[in-house]
C-alpha cells in the first residue's frame, strides 16, 4: 500500500464496521488533507510511528457495552493527537471513557434536525442510530442535541471530540465545513494533498522501479486497468505491454473502442479474441458463482499463455485501487453475497519480479480525474461500473451468441436513451432473462426471453435504490428494442432496491 510522501500530513481514518469509512477518508481528502484507512485494532505504538494530525473513528453496526465489539486501544485517548469519533465511534469514546450508551426503543434512521447549543442556527444531519450516548464522561459537555439524543459532544482540553450524526454524508448540511473545522482549526491541517503530487511521486518510483525493462499489464477496459496503462506509458513509454483478452461478454463495440484508444499510445498493445473459446468453456453451465469461477480461472489461462509466448517480463502492473485494497484488507465485514470477480486477477504460475499498483492510493473519482489529466476519452472515464465477468452474469442461464447478441442490442438501446438523461443513474443496463414469454409481431406468435431493464442510484454499491426513470423514457426504450430487435417482444422494469435484491440479476 502506498503511504504519503514524508511531506504529507496524514489523518487516520480507524475502522470499526461502518459502512462509510471510504466516505469518510474520501471526504477528508477532499479537502486537501492526505487520509489512509487502518482498522480499529491498530496499537497505539503504531499509531505514534505513522505520526497523524488527526484521528476519524468510523461507526461500526455493534453496541459499544457487548464483549465481542470492537475497541482501540485505550491508549489512544491519551496521545494528545485530536480525535474525532463519528457514530460508534462517538459511542465507544464516551464509553471507554466512564459515560454511558444505551439502547433506545426507537432509532434515528434518516435526515434529523441538529441544534447547536451555542453558536449556529438547527442543521439537518444524516443519522443512523438506536443506541445513543446517555451520560457524558468527565470533562465532556454536549455541543448539540436533537429531539431524542446528544448528537455531539466535546473535552477541548483533551481534543476529544463526537458526533452522532455522519458529517462525511452529503445529506448532513455543512457536512464538508464541520469536517474542515475539525482538520484546519483543531488538527492543524495546513491542505498540503494534490494528486499532482501524487501522480508525479508515482511517476518517480514507477522509473525508479522498472528502469529500462520491460512491464506488462492485463488491461480489460475498465476506468482503473485503463487510467494505469496511461499512467505507465507515460512514466516509460514503449516498455509496457498490454495483454486486453476479449471473452466475447463485452457490451456493443466495446472491445473495438478499447483497442482504438490504446493502439494510440505508446504501449504495444496484443488483443487476444478468445471469445469461441470462453463460450465453449461456459456450455451448458447457468449457476451464477460458476459462470464467475469459470471465467476468471479461463481469463487468467488465456493470459498465462499470452505472457509466456512474449518471454520474461520481470514486472506486473494492476490497476488496484485504494477501496480495493481497503475491502481485502481483513476488516470488520458483513456476509459475502457474491465472490466479486473481478477479471485480471494475478496469474500465478508467471514468475515477476515485482507487482507495480500505481494507483493503490487513489480512490475512484481521483482515478478519474486522473484519467483525464492524462488524456483518455471521457467515455472511458466516466464509465459507469462493469462487472469483470461482463455480460454473461446479465444473461441467465445458459449463454449461447445468440442470446448474447440480443442482450448487446437491447443493453446498446437502453444506455443510449439514458446517457442523454441529465442526471444519469449511477448504473444502467439490460438483463437477458431466462424466462419465455408468448408475444405478438406482425401475424406471428413469438416465445422468445424476456428483456429487463435495470437502473439504480447509489454512492458506494453497497446499497442502492431503482431509479425513477421517467415512463417517457421507460416506454421509448421498451417500444425501440421489440421493434428494432427481431423476436423480443416484452420488457420490463426492474423496481427493486438493494437490498433486498442486488444490482446485478446473477
Ligand atoms: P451486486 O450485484 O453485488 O453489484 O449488487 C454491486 C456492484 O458490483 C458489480 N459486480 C461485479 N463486479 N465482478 C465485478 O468486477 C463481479 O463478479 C461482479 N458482480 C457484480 C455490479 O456491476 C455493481 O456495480
Amino acid at each position: 500500500m502506498n503511504q504519503p510522501t514524508p511531506t504529507n500530513q496524514l489523518v487516520l481514518v480507524l475502522d470499526f464496521g461502518g459502512q462509510y469509512k471510504e466516505l469518510i477518508a474520501r471526504a477528508v481528502r477532499g479537502l486537501s488533507v492526505y487520509a489512509e484507512i487502518k482498522s480499529g485494532h491498530i496499537t497505539a505504538a503504531e499509531i505514534k510511528a505513522l505520526n497523524p494530525i488527526g484521528i476519524i473513528l468510523t461507526g461500526g453496526p455493534k453496541s459499544v457495552y457487548l464483549a465481542d465489539s470492537p475497541k482501540c486501544e485505550p491508549e489512544l485517548w491519551g496521545l494528545g493527537i485530536p480525535i474525532l469519533g463519528i457514530c460508534y465511534g462517538m459511542q465507544m469514546m464516551c464509553h471507554m471513557l466512564g459515560g454511558e450508551v444505551s439502547t433506545a426503543d426507537t432509532g434515528e434512521y434518516g435526515c434529523v434536525t441538529v441544534t447547536p447549543l451555542s453558536a449556529g442556527p438547527p442543521f439537518s444531519a444524516l443519522m443512523s442510530h438506536r443506541d445513543r450516548v446517555t451520560r457524558l464522561p468527565e470533562g465532556f459537555c454536549v455541543t448539540s442535541t436533537t429531539e431524542s439524543c446528544i448528537a455531539s459532544c466535546e473535552n477541548r482540553e483533551k481534543k476529544l471530540y463526537g458526533v452522532q450524526f455522519h458529517p462525511e454524508s452529503e445529506h448532513t448540511n455543512d457536512g464538508r465545513e464541520f469536517l474542515g473545522h475539525f482538520l484546519y482549526e483543531i488538527c492543524g491541517a495546513v491542505g498540503d494533498y494534490r494528486l499532482d503530487d501524487y501522480v508525479s511521486l508515482q511517476i518517480n518510483e514507477i522509473r525508479g522501479t522498472v528502469g529500462k525493462q520491460n512491464i506488462l499489464l492485463a488491461l480489460s477496459g475498465g476506468v482503473d486497468s485503463s487510467v494505469c496503462a496511461s499512467l505507465l506509458s507515460k512514466a516509460v513509454p514503449g516498455q509496457l505491454t498490454c495483454i486486453f483478452v476479449d471473452h466475447g461478454f463485452m457490451r456493443q463495440n466495446e472491445a473495438d473502442e478499447i483497442e482504438a484508444v490504446f493502439s494510440k499510445r505508446n504501449l504495444r498493445l496484443i488483443r487476444v479474441n478468445a471469445q469461441k473459446r470462453f463460450l465453449g468453456k461456459l456450455k451448458g453451465v447457468t449457476e451464477p458463482e460458476a459462470k464467475r469461477k469459470i471465467i476468471g480461472e479461463e481469463f487468467i489461462r488465456v493470459f498465462e499463455e499470452e505472457a509466456k509466448k512474449l518471454g520474461k517480463i520481470p514486472f506486473f502492473a494492476q490497476g488496484t485501487i485504494y477501496p480495493d485494497i481497503v475491502e481485502s484488507g481483513g476488516g470488520i465485514h458483513g456476509a459475502t453475497i457474491k465472490s466479486h470477480h473481478n477479471v485480471g486477477g494475478l496469474p500465478e504460475k508467471l514468475d515477476f519480479e515485482k507487482i507495480v499498483e500505481p494507483l493503490s492510493g487513489l480512490f475512484k473519482d481521483e482515478v478519474r480525474v486522473l484519467g483525464r489529466k492524462l488524456g483518455l476519452p471521457s467515455k472511458l472515464v466516466n464509465r459507469q461500473p462493469f462487472p469483470g465477468p461482463g455480460l454473461a452474469i446479465r444473461v441467465m442461464g445458459e449463454i449461447t451468441e445468440r442470446k448474447l447478441e440480443v442482450l448487446r442490442k437491447a443493453d446498446a438501446i437502453m444506455r443510449e436513451e439514458l446517457d442523454r438523461m441529465r442526471t444519469k443513474p449511477s448504473q444502467y443496463f439490460a438483463v437477458l432473462t431466462d424466462t419465455l414469454s408468448v408475444g405478438v409481431k406482425g401475424d406471428d406468435r413469438t416465445y422468445e426471453p424476456v428483456v429487463a431493464l435495470r437502473a439504480v442510484t447509489t454512492t458506494d454499491f453497497m446499497t442502492c435504490e431503482y431509479t425513477q426513470i421517467p415512463h417517457k423514457i421507460l416506454s421509448k426504450i421498451s417500444a425501440r428494442i421489440t421493434n428494432e430487435i427481431p423476436l423480443v417482444s416484452r420488457v420490463v422494469y426492474d423496481i427493486t432496491s438493494k437490498p433486498p435484491a442486488t444490482v446485478e440479476w446473477e
